[in-house]
């Protein structure tokens, strides 16, 4: 948050303090009545130079009738080799000779994951244009498809090139040479096609000294055989606008290298869904940005920044991007990575179905044009080379491999980190610390992590502690780890500058900040410290001393305990156009900022977490959350959903952002529980809490100037109603664990939309109200004041069991179902078995050693089945065979445990003893017929029923006598 912008500089750190301070004291009297995110600080498509050519360009080809891309491939250039086709493509319009030296290079590349990636850049640029995105995003070379896994099926005669690949030979993609077009078929129907609308548009590098001549000039379109429908005049000016320098709200951007943006349009054929390219406040389906329904005027904008009090229901850029989209219909699923990090905008139409499009069906059927919803995307960055891949599944969790695989899944997290942490700015000292520590216990409530915000440290200098607030950081944190609990201090990008600050003078020693765009000095801005710079991680030299600074040697105070917030990293610049850094800085190697901005956090992420881990001889695993992210984050922690406000709104919105999160690659994600911004009255916040404990990152955090609101504060019953929401997460954490090592192995989100789970149901692919914890877990947050019943949506045929109360609902359909102020719906899925541990404790360390629970929900053929995964928590042992992952399952009557661990490691001592832990409870629901006998080999065990409805019991099984880490049978009769 930003309270300083738009205000003088002021001349002294106090004086910057009162300010920030005064002006929190008036943000937050102007919270109690309306408050407006200064929309005027931040760009709109229109005051975007490459964002407004390219839509303006967009605007022409849907003018004119007829409109060809003059984008042509040679088909004679083209060749097929050892995975990847190659070829010469041409802008016919610029390109009159089509001399090579003009032309551009193309690339498609075959992947042996079957993602096909295409690649288009300046064969012979005036610069070369930045491709260093991918050495940072993608994970390792990857391998190209075997060339026995593909094969050209076409004679070329009509100039389109087609291969055929996919594990299955499902995959078909044709390349149209005249104009460019590539169309990718799924079991030969249409699924993703490039460049269909003809918008593809590339700025070429120029010499601004020849700027006007032949060479330079932007030529719009001219139909064929037609006339210009637009008056040119009208269009080149639009298309000249901005080109060489760039003035916003009094920031210039001297755009040395002039224009290079460019923009491709992406089709989703035959789908009218497509969720992705966080982070908007905005639903899970995206709403169309153009055409006829479009719900905003703006595309979607990737460009991360610090927005303050940001608006609901908005594509206004926020602070993380992730250039990916899944698009998903009844028949088929496909997604898109667009591989950029410079400013992206995205615009999204949707074509009308057959029922809307009744007044121009004769029109369309005379021009023979298939008749298919569609989504039409267009997609416009601001520099660096065309680059993306295509993933055609068949099915989501394919392509939530094929994607991860490229970019990396999610790290496995400290097993503390996803339990509760409890965050404000600021806890204040030492003794604040120690009684909101005693506060927990005295009301038997568990927590994890206790976090302080930039008022710890002496004068915002990061990794240093203000002394007379806390004057022992050490006892601090060893008291905490006493009971099992961790402590998290922020340390945010940008370095106060003070000769006085050690930090300060090494990275001026070392010559690793950001310089301006004369390449020599250092760039200067505002933020939290007041005049401060910015670490360049893209300088090997300044991650290694980044990563360095967190020794224990040179972060004084600090112990194994202590972990890492990254905020302000977009970077937030108060001083800087739109709060950021300008676009012309200049990184390591002299590469302008613009390429890379929406990198910036993920690298200080990454240096951070690098830093974390490299501190313990030991290899503890790093936790380091971070506010700005990219795609590839999810490798070195979680993030979090910025500023939100206390209101129901924000509550509300919060899962559709999480879930567009999670299913673009990072699932450890939240929002801060109660509202950043404001005072949640109780209700409000308690219903945040019950929404809070279904977030994988689970944090409640508040700005300086909210009451305080600790989880007791409120009294009864709101307190009983918060412990018991928290205790719940606890319970639960052996299910969230396996989730998060599921995601680590293969991508899949662990909070999901419910047409992930329920792909073939129309009814669940705008819903963003509701949604899966795994394959398992039904969440229905309440997010209005006063709600005592709620609509829950059933998908499928099967029983939805309440986990309080085991009452079951019969799916499909909406039903009114009761949410009193102590629960929310939750519903466990018939046929699924969830681990939980069900002994309350202090925190989830102290909760190690405990027993297991099963709940087992069979399924109406009385099947069900889950798993577990279980680790030290903390350490790499997993990755030398130190875990336990098991299936239980139940069929035939029978429930039974077995190994899906493939190492053939003889399990060491810690897996013997972590295995040996016992199963004390079954729980099991959904019997269909009334269970009379349960045995474990030739033993019976007893059991006790209770009624739920008529007819219907939940059976408790006690001391089943079976370890969680052996195989077992138990027969249910
Ligand atoms: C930013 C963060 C917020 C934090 C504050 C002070 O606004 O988003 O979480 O409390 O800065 O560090």
């Amino acid at each position: 948050m930003n309270p300083a912008r738009g205000r003088a500089q002021p001349t002294s750190h106090l004086s910057l303090k009162r300010t920030l301070l005064r002006s929190a004291l008036v943000l937050s009297a102007a919270l109690a009545c309306v408050s407006a995110v200064k929309r005027e600080d931040f760009k709109t498509c229109s005051q975007s130079g490459f964002c407004a050519r390219n839509r303006a360009y967009a605007d022409l080809a849907k003018e004119t009738p007829n409109w060809m891309s003059p984008f042509q491939l040679s088909s004679s250039s083209l060749k097929l080799q050892r995975g990847v086709l190659t070829g010469d493509l041409i802008n016919t319009q610029e390109d009159t000779q089509a001399s090579s030296k003009l032309g551009l290079t193309f690339e498609l590349h075959l992947l042996e994951n079957d993602a096909v990636r295409v690649r288009i850049n300046e064969r012979d640029p005036v610069h070369p244009r930045y491709d260093g995105v991918q050495d940072t995003v993608l994970v390792k070379p990857y391998e190209f498809a075997k060339d026995s896994t593909y094969q050209r099926v076409d004679t070329d005669n009509d100039g389109i090139f087609t291969i055929q690949y996919g594990a299955q030979n499902q995959n078909t993609v044709k390349v149209s040479s005249s104009p460019f077009k590539i169309e990718f078929f799924v079991n030969g129907v249409s699924t993703v096609v490039l460049n269909d609308e003809g918008l593809l548009r590339l700025e070429r590098l120029r010499d601004k000294s020849k700027e006007g001549g032949d060479d330079t000039k932007l030529v719009d379109q001219a139909p064929e055989g037609g006339e210009i429908k637009i008056e040119k005049s009208e269009l080149e000016r639009k298309m000249e606008e901005n080109l060489w320098e760039e003035t916003f709200k009094g920031s210039t951007d001297s755009k040395p290298r002039g224009p290079e943006s460019f923009g491709l349009d992406i089709t989703f054929s035959g789908i009218q869904h497509v969720y992705g390219v966080p982070e908007h406040a905005s639903s899970l389906s995206l709403k169309p940005t153009k055409g006829a329904g479009a719900a905003y005027s703006d595309p979607y904008r990737l460009y991360n920044l610090d927005v303050f009090e940001y608006e609901l229901d908005n594509p206004m850029a926020l602070y993380g991007s992730i250039p990916f989209m899944l698009g998903h219909s009844k028949n088929s699923t496909a997604a898109v990575f667009w591989m950029n990090a410079a400013e992206t905008w995205v615009d999204v139409e949707k074509t009308l179905s057959d029922e809307q499009d009744s007044g121009i069906l004769s029109w369309i059927k005379a021009k023979k044009v298939a008749l298919k919803p569609s989504t039409k995307t267009h997609w416009i960055s601001e520099a660096g080379v065309l680059d993306l891949f295509v993933f055609l599944g068949p099915t989501h969790r394919d392509i939530f491999h094929q994607y991860t695989s490229l970019v990396g899944t999610t790290a496995l997290p400290q097993a503390f980190s996803i339990a509760y942490h409890q965050c404000r700015w600021n806890y204040n000292s030492q003794q604040d610390v120690t009684e909101v520590d005693a506060g927990f216990d005295q009301h038997d409530i568990p927590y994890d992590v206790l976090w302080l915000d930039i008022e710890h440290t002496d004068g915002k200098r990061y990794f240093t502690w203000d002394h007379a607030k806390f004057p022992n950081p050490v006892d601090m944190q060893q008291s905490l780890d006493a009971k099992g609990r961790k402590m998290v201090t922020i340390i945010d990008p940008h370095i106060k500058k003070d000769d006085n600050y050690y930090v300060s003078k090494q990275g001026a020693e070392l010559d690793i900040y950001i310089k301006n765009k004369d390449g020599e000095s250092s760039f200067e801005g505002w933020c939290w410290p007041g005049n401060s710079q910015w670490i360049d991680f893209y300088n090997p030299k300044a991650r290694d001393y980044w990563a360095s600074q967190f020794a224990y040697d040179k972060y004084q105070g600090s112990t194994k305990s202590l972990f890492t917030w990254n905020d302000m990293n977009e970077p937030s610049v108060f001083s800087g156009p739109e709060i950021t850094i300008p676009k012309d800085v200049l990184h390591y190697g002299n590469v302008e900022h613009r390429n890379v901005h929406n990198l910036y956090g993920t690298m200080f992420h990454s240096a951070t977490a690098q830093g974390l881990t490299q501190r313990n001889e030991t290899n503890q695993r790093p936790f380091v959350l971070s506010r700005a992210f990219f795609a590839g984050t999810q490798r070195y922690g979680a993030i979090w959903t910025g500023d939100n406000m206390a209101t129901w709104e924000h509550l509300e919105v919060a899962s559709p952002m999480l879930l567009t999160i999670g299913l673009s690659g990072i699932p450890f994600s939240g929002a801060d529980v109660g509202g950043f911004f404001g005072n949640p009255d109780a209700e409000l916040l308690t219903r945040w809490y019950q929404a809070g404990i279904y977030y994988p990152f689970f944090r409640a955090h508040a700005h300086l100037d909210s009451k305080r609101r600790e989880p007791w504060l409120f009294g009864e019953p709101y307190t009983s109603q918060i412990r018991d929401a928290i205790r719940t997460r606890y319970s639960y954490l052996p299910f969230w664990y396996t989730l998060f090592h599921e995601t680590s192995v293969d991508g899949t989100p662990i909070i999901r939309p419910m047409f992930i789970e329920f792909p073939e149901d129309e009814a669940v692919f705008a819903l963003d109200n509701q949604y899966m914890v795994g394959n398992a877990l039904l969440v229905k947050p309440v997010s209005k004041p006063g709600v005592t019943e709620s609509e829950v949506y059933f998908a499928g045929n099967e029983k939805w069991f309440d986990i309080k109360s085991y009452k079951w609902e019969q799916g499909p359909g909406v039903k009114k179902v009761a949410s009193p102020a102590d629960k929310i719906p939750v519903y466990q899925r018939a046929g699924t078995i969830i681990p939980k541990r069900e002994r309350p404790r202090r925190s989830s360390k102290a909760m190690e050693n405990d027993p297991f629970t099963l709940v087992v929900a069979l399924s109406s053929q009385g099947e069900a089945s889950g798993r577990i995964y279980l680790d030290d928590g903390e350490s790499y042992g997993y990755q030398q065979g130190d875990f336990i992952l098991r299936e239980f399952r139940v069929s035939n009557g029978k429930l039974s445990s077995h190994n899906l661990k493939t190492f053939n490691n003889k399990p060491s001592d810690f897996v013997q003893r972590i295995g040996s832990l016992r199963i004390e409870r079954l729980v099991i629901v959904g019997e269909e017929k009334p269970l009379t006998k349960v045995t474990v080999g030739d033993k019976s065990v007893e059991f006790s029923s209770q009624k739920i409805v008529d007819g219907s019991y939940v059976y408790i099984v006690k001391e089943p006598g079976v370890a969680i880490g052996e195989d077992f049978e138990i027969l249910l009769r």
